[in-house]
């Protein structure tokens, strides 16, 4: 700290610098939410104030925000939502006898019956019951305690937590955490916070960024050198690269993890984003559990799902779940108590959750709209899924993998060397390059696949399939016709 006299009043400088600040926290980079995006904020800014510009609206593609991209909620939700918010309306004859049946039940399970109290830090316990009976359901009957189940503040929160709890030793004994490349940033900018170290194992572009568990075993063993690898991570199906494991993968995956004696961390929150003929969501747990014993009584795992993806999209509630299974019992209290030093996760987004896990049933009043607004929501995601890929594919220097599942698509582009080594010279990624000028030039914010990693050598960018199907239409072809000039343009 550097003290300066002025006047005979000696002034200190700042506590917090720089320098002096938490050096984990310098090294954590979000890309979802990076440059391109406050560049994108400050165009707007800019439209509104009557700049003129070739295009009249920023179509943020950038993140899987589905209501930002103008998704409708599930009326059924909403309903429940509000009648727990505005407890009055019970006595309003609009809202359906189920919606006030499971308003009345969330808020009898609340503090002084309303959802402005605190929780148990865990999550209220009948919550906890739904959720377990959801995942018993979704997964054959496979058993499912409450106590294993810890609802957070969306599945981010939850990861961190974990991630938190596994993450020690100095050194070489550090504790490495496998992700793969290209990842959602959520995991290396928790990993850096956490001063863990990052293993790297690369997803296959030309097998449909499939996993192959020789790449999982090559880069465990080259971290070994340096560290103590003990977790595994997964996303399944998988963001940014939009593929769906087969139940083959997933057992090789488990075997490989028992082997090297690894956690397993599942992150499942697409699990109903599925589109491609063929593809099926199998979640881990489930696979785990028909592995037999040897597998399903040791390996220890945590699945984590949110509000936020699937037809649900309720992001802003900051919903979801983790559970966890073959946790050691006196761990288990840490984690109990880690998590109850946040208090508890907001019980609107708890709120949220029972009703995902928990939707109308078959002879409920609001079951038939249920039905139809949810297979609206993912038959249009499909839809848009494939027109995607088939738009992309008719781009030369543009390849693009089916987008078998999630919301996103990783389409890969070749760039010319001239760009490249303008890039180079500017000090910026190449794709980050493309990206920021296909913003200024049509408006279209994505991320340059460097925020998720990718092979040395290859350029990506990640795209929502989230807009509308007639303002995604725009999009490719905004996207097609730029690509076209930009190549021309370094040629
Ligand atoms: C793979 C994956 N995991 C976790 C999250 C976090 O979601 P939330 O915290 O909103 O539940 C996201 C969000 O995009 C994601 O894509």
């Amino acid at each position: 700290m550097t003290s300066l006299a002025v006047n005979g009043v000696t002034c200190r400088g700042k506590v917090l610098t720089l320098d002096s600040m938490n050096p984990n926290v310098r090294r954590v980079e979000y890309a979802v939410r990076g440059p391109i995006v406050q560049r994108a904020v400050q165009i707007e800014k800019e439209l509104r104030e009557g700049v003129k510009k070739p295009f009249t609206e920023v179509i943020k593609a950038n993140i899987g925000d589905a209501h930002a991209m103008g998704q409708k909620p599930i009326t059924f939700f909403r309903q429940v939502l509000a009648l727990c918010s505005y407890p009055d309306l019970l006595e309003d004859n609009k809202f359906p006898e189920d919606a006030k049946k499971r308003a009345r039940r969330i808020l009898d399970a609340c503090g002084g019956h309303s959802i402005g109290a605190y929780s148990a830090s865990q999550g209220i316990e009948c919550i906890r019951q739904d959720v377990a009976r959801y995942i018993e359901k979704r997964d054959g009957g496979i058993p499912s305690n409450p106590d294993n189940i810890y609802l957070s503040t969306g599945a981010s929160d939850a990861i961190v937590t974990m991630l938190k709890l596994l993450v020690c030793g100095e050194g070489r004994d550090r504790t490495g955490v496998m992700i793969s490349i290209p990842q959602y940033p959520l995991y290396s900018a928790a990993l850096a916070d956490l001063g863990a170290v990052q293993i790297n194992y690369y997803l296959d572009e030309d097998k449909c960024w499939g996993l192959d568990v020789t790449e999982l075993r090559r880069a465990l063993n080259a971290a070994k050198q340096h560290c103590k690898p003990r977790v595994l991570c997964i996303i399944n199906p998988g963001n940014p690269t939009g593929q769906v494991q087969s139940r083959e993968c997933i057992e090789d995956v488990i075997r490989f993890a028992k082997e090297e004696n690894l956690f397993l961390m599942a992150d499942e929150v697409y699990q109903d984003n599925v589109y491609a003929k063929g593809c099926k969501f199998h979640s881990f747990k489930k696979v785990l559990f028909e592995m037999g014993p040897e597998y399903s009584s040791s390996l220890e795992m945590a699945s984590f799902h949110s509000t936020s993806k699937c037809y649900m999209g309720e992001c802003g509630f900051r919903g979801g779940y983790m559970e966890v299974l073959n946790m050691d019992p006196e761990v288990k209290a840490q984690l109990t108590k880690l998590v109850s030093v946040r208090l508890c996760p907001p019980v609107s987004g708890q709120a949220m959750l029972d009703l995902v896990v928990n939707p109308p049933l078959p002879d409920e009043p609001s079951y038939a709209s249920y039905v139809k607004e949810r297979t609206a929501v993912l038959a249009a995601l499909a839809e848009k899924s494939h027109l995607t890929e088939e738009m992309f594919n008719t781009v030369p220097g543009i390849t693009c993998n089916p987008v078998q599942g999630a919301m996103y698509t990783f389409p890969r582009i070749t760039l010319p060397q001239k760009a490249i080594a303008k890039a180079q010279e500017e000090g910026q990624a190449p794709d980050m390059l493309y990206c920021m000028k296909l913003l200024e030039e049509e408006g279209i914010c994505l991320v340059p696949g460097s925020g998720f990693g990718q092979k040395e050598g290859t350029f990506h960018f990640r795209m929502t399939i989230l807009p509308p199907t007639e303002k995604l239409k725009v999009v490719l072809q905004k996207i097609r016709d730029f690509h076209l000039r930009f190549t021309q343009e370094f040629s």
